[in-house]
């Protein structure tokens, strides 16, 4: 999402001035192109050498040099964004008053692309209202603010201030500059992870489902411009885009009145999780102490989450399911595209070299409303979850046809 893109890099002098080498690592990695543009006082953090190995570019750092003058304009009008990271206190109060006193505010003050900036400061500095007001006025004249971490403070102190990772950095600028809009004002809405069924206070019929597909799912159908919910059963897994909506649930029940009552304002919706297939009939109010040598427990099977939403979609609406099957493969999945109306189903390959749960990669193959199957190579979960918005978007981009 990132490759190809131009990234103007403003480095001001802070101690988070070190993490600029591992963003401009990552993003050199992710394909952009970066060029470096760094206050006198950055360079008492970070050595301008280090930056120009490895953005593959000359670092600047004065507005004239040995008888030649920093194009400021062109560096401004070569970049899809500008991003200041760190930004300072002091270059934040520059940026607020518009004081052009180093190469870096000149190419700030005639940027003509979007400008980003990760403020990094001490805690009390943070809170200081000269700053919220400076963050005030910098958002007013159109540039963004990437929030800053709490976390242990280069004086020692423990509070607000830290810059944000690189990472986050990169996800900010992908979620807000670079986002496809194939899927824009589409809402999908995507179940994920397993269900847990309780049987008493301390116990319950779970899974191993890890809700990774679920969730790379998702940040996939996000990068294509769509408004994303999650309905998600018990998991570890994070989002990326604060954008992407979680809607908590633990069992069955749960996720089938939580998916019902928001299938209506969905087009697209993708049933990834893991869903019990049985519950215990009655959960029992105290801990079940240990008696026979045998026990049996009487379960009743859960509702069926995609049978409910295929067989209640909208024409409009797009229903994908998956399949889980560890003997006759594809019958097994086609009989479940039929019973469960979906427009697809995505048949997880379930065997030693693809554990499927809680792995990092997946192979798939897709069977369309037609009974065609679309293979695929194993793959990460991340490229997976692309591969399935890609086929979803040209199954839609044909219906219009
Ligand atoms: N599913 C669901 N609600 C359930 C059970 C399954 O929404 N109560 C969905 C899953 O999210 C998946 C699809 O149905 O998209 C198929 O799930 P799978 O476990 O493979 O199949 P089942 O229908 O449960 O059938 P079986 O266990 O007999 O294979």
């Amino acid at each position: 999402m990132i490759a190809g893109k131009k990234i103007l890099l403003g480095i001001s002098g802070s101690i988070a001035a070190y993490k600029s080498i591992l963003l401009v690592r990552l993003l050199v990695k992710s394909g952009a192109e970066v060029k470096v543009v760094m206050t006198n006082a950055a360079m008492d953090f970070v050595s301008p050498l280090v930056l120009s190995t490895l953005s593959k570019n000359e670092v600047l750092v004065d507005l004239a040099s040995q008888n030649s003058w920093a194009n400021h304009v062109e560096l401004g009008r070569w970049a899809d964004v500008m991003l200041i990271a760190p930004v300072s206190c002091n270059t934040l109060a520059k940026m607020a008053n518009g004081i052009c006193d180093n190469l870096l505010m000149a190419v700030y003050l005639s940027a003509t692309c979007p400008v980003a900036v990760a403020p990094a400061m001490d805690e009390d500095m943070w809170h200081h209202p000269s700053t919220k007001r400076n963050l005030d006025l910098i958002t007013s004249y159109n540039n963004k603010i990437i929030p800053v971490e709490k976390g242990e403070l280069a004086s020692g102190l423990f509070g607000d201030g830290r810059m944000a990772e690189p990472e986050t950095i990169i996800s900010f600028l992908i979620e807000h500059y670079f986002r496809n809009n194939a899927l824009q004002n589409k809402k999908i809405l995507i179940t994920a992870g397993p269900t847990y069924e309780a049987i008493d206070p301390v116990r319950f019929i779970g899974n191993h489902s890890s809700g990774k597909m679920g969730y790379a799912i998702a940040e996939a159908f996000y990068l294509q411009g769509a408004d994303v919910t999650i309905v998600s059963g018990p998991t570890n897994q994070k989002v990326v885009y604060p954008a992407i909506k979680i809607l908590n649930v633990t069992t069955s029940d749960e996720m089938f009145s939580v998916v019902s009552s928001n299938i209506n304002n969905a087009d697209i919706a993708v049933m990834c999780a893991a869903v019990a297939d049985y519950k215990p009939v009655a959960v029992a109010d105290n801990k079940i102490k240990k008696k026979d040598d045998n026990w049996q427990l009487d379960l009743e099977k859960t509702k069926d989450i995609l049978y409910f939403v295929g067989n209640n979609k909208k024409s409009n609406q797009f229903v994908a399911g998956f399949a889980l099957e560890t003997e006759n493969e594809k019958a097994n999945a086609i009989l479940k595209l039929k019973a469960k109306n979906a427009d697809c189903i995505i048949l997880n390959s379930f065997n030693n070299n693809n554990p499927v749960f809680g792995a990092d990669e997946n192979k798939i193959t897709i069977i369309d409303s037609n009974e065609t199957e679309h293979n695929f190579e194993t793959k990460s979960k991340t490229a997976v979850a692309n591969d399935i918005v890609s086929f979803i978007i040209s199954k839609i981009n044909n219906e219009k046809k």
